[in-house]
């Protein structure tokens, strides 16, 4: 199943997984199971940190080892470990809650909770504070948590350098450049730091897409592939010592399938419908408005995401465009500030001021040359995806 579902064997995602994935007497399946205890950061946590950097001991563990008996239960079981899984300890997240000021979108939820922040036991038995997949994958909007959504608040890039400049610890002068760029919303998520970071996605509809990341890195050939994505990142980011339970990535899925947006508050304008059945259905096709990949050339973005060494394929995916409204930036990359600028051949000008700054940005031309009226039609229904 992992060999199905890697689209390029030889870039170093794949690399790494082929080389260290189900070989029995090797590699990570030799890793403990670890089913950590783990809390959801809240005020009463955060106010005692911030004072004395105090941390209450942790009692509860992210699951009770009983296999859920029906889907309800797996999703239930999958949002513990969205929420509570500790992707790692994370002196970054402590320098964010002590440094309010720096405002790089760690968020209290109106209930009183800091999604994407925990308090967990690490596996050398000490109490410390982790991030989990919440931290980038919700929101808050008007107080009120937005599951799925990408936190495009979320700067990691200023973050980590105003920790280095803070502590007075060493960065590489190289990393340090290039986390400079990465602005809110985007990360490099993957290890090795080598790369362009990429736009941190919605979540929604991705049961539908037939390749997961952005560069289609992973063929969606079951859920089986997600899972195996799921355990694999919870353990790389745990440094490789340890292995999720596979129940828990497996329920990591099916949580990550049940996302769905906010219903719309806007009707489909029906000019703009047939619009985009002829011309963006040929490869935004799925329910969820989504498709299989297209060689990075045709769609003509940049490419460095599609042909870098880290995860590159060659190709893009088209993404899913449920609640595309409200999913600016946009682009692999977010580099395009809205839908109306998307769809505005002035975006190819050198003196186009994006969210990356001043410059053109090429490629994804469908839509731009139409009359006004047509692309207002288009915008309209794009809204009420
Ligand atoms: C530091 C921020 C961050 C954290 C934490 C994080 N992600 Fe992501 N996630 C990203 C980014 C950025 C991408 C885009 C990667 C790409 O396209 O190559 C992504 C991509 C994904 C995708 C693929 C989406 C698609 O459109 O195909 C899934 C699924 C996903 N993340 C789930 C999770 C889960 C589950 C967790 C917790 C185990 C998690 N992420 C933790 C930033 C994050
Ligand atoms: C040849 C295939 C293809 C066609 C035709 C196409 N798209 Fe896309 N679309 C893509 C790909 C691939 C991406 C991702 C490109 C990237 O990130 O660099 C994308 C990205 C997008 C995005 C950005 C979404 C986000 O969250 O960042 C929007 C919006 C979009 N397309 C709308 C449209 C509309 C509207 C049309 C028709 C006018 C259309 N597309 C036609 C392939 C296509």
């Amino acid at each position: 199943m992992l060999v199905a579902s890697l689209a390029n064997p030889t870039n170093a995602y794949s690399r790494i997984r082929l080389s260290s994935y189900g070989l029995g007497d090797r590699g990570w399946d030799l890793l403990p199971e670890w089913t950590p205890k783990s809390v959801v950061l809240d005020d009463a946590r955060v106010e005692r940190f911030r004072s004395d950097r105090g941390i209450a001991p942790v009692t509860t563990p992210v699951w009770n080892g009983v296999r859920p008996a029906d889907m309800a239960g797996w999703i239930a079981l999958g949002r513990e470990v969205f929420f509570r899984y500790p992707l790692r300890a994370e002196v970054f997240l402590e320098h964010a809650l002590t440094t309010p000021e720096l405002s790089v979108g760690v968020l209290r939820a109106g209930d009183g909770t800091w999604p994407g922040g925990i308090a967990f036991e690490d596996v050398d038995g000490k109490t410390k504070l982790g991030i989990t997949c919440a931290l980038c994958h919700t929101n808050v909007e008007n107080g009120a948590l937005v599951v799925g959504r990408a936190r495009r608040t979320f700067d990691y890039g200023k973050l980590r350098l105003a920790y280095h400049e803070a502590t007075k610890t060493f960065v590489d002068p190289e990393l340090a450049r290039r986390m400079r760029t990465w602005g809110p919303g985007r990360a490099d998520v993957t290890e090795d730091d080598a790369e362009d970071p990429v736009a941190i996605p919605d979540l929604f509809g991705l049961r539908a897409q037939p390749a997961l990341t952005q560069a289609g890195t992973i063929l969606h050939v079951g859920p089986t592939a997600l899972a195996i994505r799921q355990e694999t990142q919870l353990l790389h980011s745990n440094h490789q010592k340890i292995k999720p339970p596979r129940e828990l990535a497996w329920a990591l899925a099916m949580f990550v399938y049940s996302l769905t947006p906010p219903p719309r508050t806007t009707v489909a304008d029906a000019r703009g419908a047939e619009l985009f059945a002829r011309s963006c259905r040929s490869c935004h096709s799925n329910r969820a408005f989504g498709g299989a990949t297209v060689p990075a050339g045709f769609v003509g973005t940049d490419r460095s995401l599609a042909d870098g060494g880290a995860r590159g394929t060659g190709r893009y995916r088209p993404p899913s465009l449920l609640a595309v409204a409200e999913a600016a930036p946009y682009l692999h990359n977010g580099a395009v500030g809205s839908l109306e600028d998307l769809l505005d051949a002035r975006r190819f000008e050198p003196s186009y001021e994006g969210p990356l700054g001043r410059g053109a940005v090429v490629g994804h031309k469908w839509g731009t040359d139409w009359p006004e009226p047509d692309r207002r039609a288009l915008l309209a229904f794009l809204k009420s995806l």
